[in-house]
């Protein structure tokens, strides 16, 4: 129970590995705050954790929106208090040819996946610096490692929360705050199974043939959200059943 008396915001922990990384961190003591679009996706993980006896509440917020990701601060300050731990996982993803990208659709990608997280850290690292300790985990994707085709668009805005976590890992290297990344490979989550994917003949090629599972991704970022990692800052911590190697 390494983060009892803490509380962490997991963005996207409605459904797949947010889902994970919420139900971990609370059975690793944390009160959980879970934002996500899906409301009732939201409300089921709070079931979850509840009837695990854990403390968790819900906001409903698009995590690209500053002036929901402000509402939901102040919403779980006034429920849980100041918020230590954060989870960036929200994000989406999408596959289109480099020629028929268009502007808008890399505009959209890049607002989510890549300026979500950085509004989202804005908004909560203040409860971090007043509490000298805090801990951000980034959920990247292992396609930024490897490159994907049909995905520049993802591919870049992942790659871009990879060099924002390294960024702000040295800006905030003396205050208490670590800041690190997780990036998943083939994860068997909603997100997976709605993309174009064919997830079992995929798995044959892969190391461990079979895809990975959320609770994977959640056993990495409760490990970089204890104290056991409290000197781990910057690191990419891939978690791809051996894919891809770094
Ligand atoms: N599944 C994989 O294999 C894989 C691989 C690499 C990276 N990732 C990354 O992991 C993260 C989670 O992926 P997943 O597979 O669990 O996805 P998922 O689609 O199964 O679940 C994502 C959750 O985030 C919520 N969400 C999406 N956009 C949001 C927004 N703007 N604001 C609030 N909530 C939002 C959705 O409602 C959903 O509940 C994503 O950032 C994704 O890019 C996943």
């Amino acid at each position: 129970m390494s983060l009892k008396g803490k509380n962490a915001v997991v963005t996207g922990g409605g459904k797949g590995i947010g889902r994970a990384c919420s139900l971990q961190l609370a059975r690793d003591g944390a009160a959980i705050s879970i934002w996500d679009l899906d409301g009732p996706s939201a409300e089921e993980t709070a079931a979850l954790i509840k009837g695990e006896g854990g403390k968790a509440m819900v906001c409903v917020v698009d995590a690209s929106s500053k002036q929901q990701i402000d509402d939901a601060v102040a919403r779980t300050r006034a429920e849980l208090g100041p918020i230590s731990v954060l989870v960036n996982n929200a994000g989406m993803t999408g596959f289109t040819p480099f020629m028929e990208m268009s502007e808008e659709q890399w505009d959209r990608m890049l607002a989510i996946n890549l300026k979500g997280p950085f509004l989202v850290t804005k908004a909560v690292v203040a409860d971090m610096l007043a509490a000298k300790w805090g801990r951000i985990v980034n959920i990247s994707s292992s396609s930024a490692q490897t490159g994907a085709a049909a995905m520049a668009h993802y591919v870049a805005s992942k790659g871009g929360v990879i060099g924002f976590t390294k960024a702000l890992a040295q800006e905030f290297a003396t205050t208490g705050i670590t800041v690190n990344n997780v990036p998943p490979g083939f994860v068997d989550t909603p997100m997976l199974r709605s993309s174009p994917v064919d997830v079992d003949a995929y798995a044959q090629t892969t190391p461990m043939k079979r895809p990975g599972k959320p609770e994977d991704i959640a056993a990495a970022v409760s490990y970089l959200a204890s104290e056991a990692a409290n000197y781990v800052t910057g690191h990419t911590l891939s978690v791809n059943g051996g894919r891809y190697s770094n």
